[in-house]
C-alpha cells in the first residue's frame, strides 16, 4: 500500500490557492528577494508564506522562514472556533490561535470540530500554529465514510517529514497508517504504509489515534493499543546510510479532501473507495461531507524549556551534510524582529542524506 495523500493534498491546494500564476520554488529553484518564502505547497510570496509550513531550504535564505513555534503540551478541544483562524489572516501569534485553516470551511458543533467537504470547497485542511519535535498526539475524531472523501490526521514537517493516519472512503473499520522521510517512502519493500482492520465503525464511534514519535522509535496507537512500532535503526537506507526516519519540527494536520475526482490518478480513485456520489443522500441532506474533531491531546518529548525559548529553527550546521535544529528565543511572529536574537543552544539531529546534501549545498551557494 502507497499512501497517495502527498499526491492528494497537492490536488486540494491547487484548486482553492488558485496560484497558477505564482512563482514555484524548490530545493534547486529558491524564492527571489521579492517574494522570499517557499509555502508548504512549494509556492513563493510574502507574508503568511513565511508561517508554518514555508520551507527554508527552497526559500530566498535559511532565515527567509519564520522560526517554528515551539511545541506547548496541552489538551485542544472545541467549544468554539475562537482558536482557529483562516491561514491568510494569520500573523504568527501561537498564543492566540492553536489551529490555522489552509483551505475550506470548519463549524464547531457539540464540542466537535468539524471540518466540511463539499464540490466547491473540495475539502478542508487544518494545521497547528505549534509545531512538535518529538512527542506524543492523540486525536479522538469520527471519519468519513463516502466512496472517494479521505479523513487524514498526521504531523508534517517543512522539509516532508511526514507520519500519518489515514481512513480512506468506505472503509469504516480500518485505519491505514504510514510514514515518510523527506517526502520519500523509507527503504522498505514496497512502501511504510500498513493496515489496522476489526475497529468498531470509524464514522459512527470516536476512537483515540495516537502518533507517538520518539527520536529512536514510532507507534501508532488505537484506543491505547500499540498497533505498530517501527524503530528507527530499521529504517537505515543501506545505499545511502540514511536513516529514513523523520527527525524535523512537524505540525499537526488535519483534513478531509475529494480523492474520487476526475483530476486524480486511477489509483488514488481505487485507494479512496471510488468516485465520489455527489448525489449521496448524506450530501444532499447535510450540504456537505464531514469528519469530526472532538479532541486533540499532545505530549511534547523532552525539550530545552526556559531563557525564553519560543521556537525551532534549521541552522547551518559545522557539516552541510546535516541540517541542525535549534532553539531561539526569536519572535514567530510576521511584525516580529526578523533578524535573530541568536541561536541559543543547539540540539543535533543529523537528517544527513543525498537530498539534504543537495538542499544545503545549493543553499550555501
Ligand atoms: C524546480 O523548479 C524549477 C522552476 O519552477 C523547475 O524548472 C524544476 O523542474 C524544479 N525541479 C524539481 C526537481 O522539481
Ligand atoms: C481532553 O479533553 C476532553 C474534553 O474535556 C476529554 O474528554 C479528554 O478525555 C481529554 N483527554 C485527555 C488525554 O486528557
Ligand atoms: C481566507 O481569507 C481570504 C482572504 O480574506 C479569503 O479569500 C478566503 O476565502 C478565506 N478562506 C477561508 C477558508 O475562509
Ligand atoms: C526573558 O525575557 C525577559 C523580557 O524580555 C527578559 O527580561 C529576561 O532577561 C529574559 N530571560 C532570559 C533568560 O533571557
Ligand atoms: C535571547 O537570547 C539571546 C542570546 O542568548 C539573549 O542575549 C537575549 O537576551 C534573549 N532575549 C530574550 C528576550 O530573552
Amino acid at each position: 500500500m502507497r499512501s497517495l495523500l502527498a499526491i492528494g493534498l497537492p490536488i486540494l491546494v491547487a484548486f482553492l490557492a488558485g496560484q497558477a500564476d505564482a512563482t514555484t520554488c524548490n530545493a534547486t529553484t529558491p524564492c527571489p528577494l521579492s517574494d522570499p518564502c517557499c509555502s508548504e505547497y512549494g509556492f513563493c510570496g510574502k507574508g503568511h508564506f513565511c508561517l508554518g509550513g514555508c520551507n527554508p531550504f527552497a526559500s530566498k535564505e535559511l532565515e527567509s522562514c519564520k522560526p517554528n513555534p515551539i511545541c506547548q503540551s496541552g489538551n485542544f478541544t472545541f467549544p468554539d472556533t475562537s482558536r482557529v483562524i483562516n491561514s491568510t489572516l494569520y500573523e504568527g501569534d501561537a498564543a492566540k490561535h492553536d489551529w490555522v485553516i489552509e483551505g475550506g470551511n470548519v463549524e464547531a458543533r457539540n464540542g466537535d470540530l468539524i471540518l466540511t467537504l463539499t464540490e466547491n470547497d473540495k475539502g478542508t485542511k487544518i494545521s497547528s500554529t505549534r509545531y512538535v519535535h518529538y512527542g506524543t498526539i492523540s486525536a479522538r475524531l469520527k471519519t468519513g465514510k463516502w466512496a472517494g472523501v479521505i479523513t487524514a490526521f498526521i504531523t508534517m514537517s517543512d522539509i516532508k517529514d511526514e507520519v500519518d493516519w489515514e481512513w480512506p472512503g468506505t472503509a469504516v473499520t480500518e485505519a491505514q497508517s504510514n510514514f515518510f522521510w523527506q517526502g520519500v517512502i523509507p527503504p522498505f519493500e514496497q512502501s511504510a504504509g500498513d493496515y489496522h482492520r476489526e475497529l468498531s465503525d470509524t464514522s459512527a464511534n470516536y476512537h483515540d489515534y495516537t502518533i507517538d514519535w520518539q527520536p529512536e522509535t514510532l507507534r501508532w496507537i488505537i484506543d491505547g493499543r500499540v498497533v505498530r512500532t517501527v524503530n528507527k535503526a530499521d529504517t537505515l537506507d543501506a545505499a545511502t546510510g540514511v536513516y529514513r526516519y523523520p527527525t524535523t519540527p512537524s505540525r499537526i494536520q488535519f483534513s478531509i479532501w475529494p480523492a474520487g475526482i476526475p483530476e486524480s490518478p486511477p489509483g488514488t480513485v481505487e485507494w479512496a473507495g471510488g468516485m465520489i456520489n455527489w448525489n449521496d443522500p448524506d450530501y444532499l441532506a447535510a450540504g456537505r461531507f464531514y469528519a469530526l474533531i472532538n479532541s486533540v491531546t499532545i505530549q511534547c518529548a523532552n525539550q530545552r524549556t526556559g531563557a525564553n525559548l519560543t521556537s525551532y529553527v534549521y541552522a547551518s550546521g559545522n557539516s552541510v551534510t546535516e541540517p541542525v535544529i535549534s532553539y531561539t528565543n526569536r519572535s514567530t511572529h510576521l511584525k516580529g524582529s526578523a533578524v535573530g536574537l541568536g541561536v541559543v543552544g543547539g540540539m543535533h539531529r543529523a537528517i544527513a542524506g543525498a537530498v539534504t546534501l543537495l538542499l544545503v549545498i545549493v543553499h550555501a551557494f
